[in-house]
């Protein structure tokens, strides 16, 4: 019998946690499945699946085999100075979370493109004013970050005939998509970009590379979609960049502090798009297939799919 603690469900409703339970058990009957904070004795608990666990609580499970992360980005939680490091600690990599994620990347890059943002201030005005939009292939789309959620998003982008290009650490090449890589060609990467999607990691070398001298890259007129972190944009830079009419419009989904605090200027500006940290979300009916696999293939001694660089940071 494996003993699997959910801590912290992505979604604490009981209906979501009902949900994981009849997903788990129902491929394996054996797994005892306990929810935080009614564990059990500690030294019980094989597998904890975890999301926004706080400092120090992994580390209270002595016989832990691997944590699976229910989310893809894991920089909570290697911020925890005391997460055992030495069991495989997975992230999540979901057809779902994958699918939900393009169509966040798709509906904004969209809603740019077809300058959605100037009709909808038309219409506050009354105003009946027809505006030019170029064809796809003349749009320049840039995403940052090449990795699970941005190659499904390019290939989508480049389905609909953008002109994309993307940015990662290594070097890279993808069928119709201009590939950029490194700091010596972030410039250049920007450069071309016109509308700019974020699906970075946030790590030490990621935080806060939206900024002032990033946000000067882009052309005059450019538009921000960042779905990745909040930690990626100095906040300031970029309200500065909007209020000179340098960057067009910005979509937000993360926040540096979340929930975003009322009297934060992202609230209010006219220039801004922002949602709730759902630009996709975990959803039990295709990540606990993922996690079943992954719990397989550590009982059977394999290394799981998907298990994070703790170098890399990602
Ligand atoms: P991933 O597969 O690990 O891909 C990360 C990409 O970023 C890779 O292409 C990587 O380059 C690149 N990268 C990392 N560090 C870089 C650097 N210093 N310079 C240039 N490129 C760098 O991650 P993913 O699964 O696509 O997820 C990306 C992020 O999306 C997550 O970390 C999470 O924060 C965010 N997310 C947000 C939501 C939401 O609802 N808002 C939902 C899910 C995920 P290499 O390929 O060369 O390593
Ligand atoms: C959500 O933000 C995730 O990282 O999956």
């Amino acid at each position: 019998v494996s003993v699997v603690v959910l801590y912290n469900g992505p979604g604490d409703a009981p209906a979501e946690i009902d949900a994981w339970r009849g997903y788990l058990k129902a491929c394996d009957p054996g797994i005892d499945f306990r929810v935080w904070p009614d564990t059990g004795p500690l030294a019980e608990i094989d597998y904890c699946l975890a999301w926004m666990s706080k400092p120090g609580d992994l580390a209270r499970y002595p016989n832990l085999k691997a944590i699976f992360w229910l989310g893809a980005g894991v920089d909570h939680l290697l911020k925890d100075r005391e997460l055992p490091r030495h069991v495989p600690i997975v992230r999540l990599v979901d057809p779902g979370l994958t699918a939900g994620m393009t169509e966040y990347v798709l509906q904004h890059v969209l809603r740019y493109h077809l300058r959605q943002p100037e009709f909808d201030a038309f219409q506050r005005q009354g105003l009946w004013r027809k505006l030019d939009i170029p064809l796809a292939k003349d749009r320049r789309v840039g995403l940052m970050g090449l990795g699970v959620l941005g190659r499904d998003a390019a290939a989508k982008l480049v389905d609909l005939g953008f002109a994309v290009a993307a940015w990662s650490a290594s070097p890279k090449t993808m069928a119709d998509v201009a590939c950029f890589h490194g700091d010596e060609q972030l410039m250049a990467f920007l450069g071309r970009t016109e509308i700019l999607v974020c699906l970075l990691p946030l790590t030490p070398a990621t935080a806060g590379i939206i900024n002032a001298r990033t946000l000067a890259a882009l052309p005059r007129g450019a538009c921000v979609i960042n779905a990745a972190r909040g930690g990626h944009v100095v906040d300031a830079d970029l309200v500065a960049a909007l209020d000179r009419g340098h960057i067009a419009h910005a979509t937000l989904d993360v926040f540096t502090e979340e929930p975003l605090p009322v009297e934060h200027a992202f609230w209010r500006h006219p220039q801004i798009t922002l949602t709730p940290h759902v630009a996709s979300q975990t959803i039990a009916e295709t990540a606990s297939q993922v996690v079943i696999e992954g719990l397989k293939a550590v009982r059977a001694g394999r290394l799981p799919a998907n298990v994070v660089d703790l170098q890399k940071g990602y």
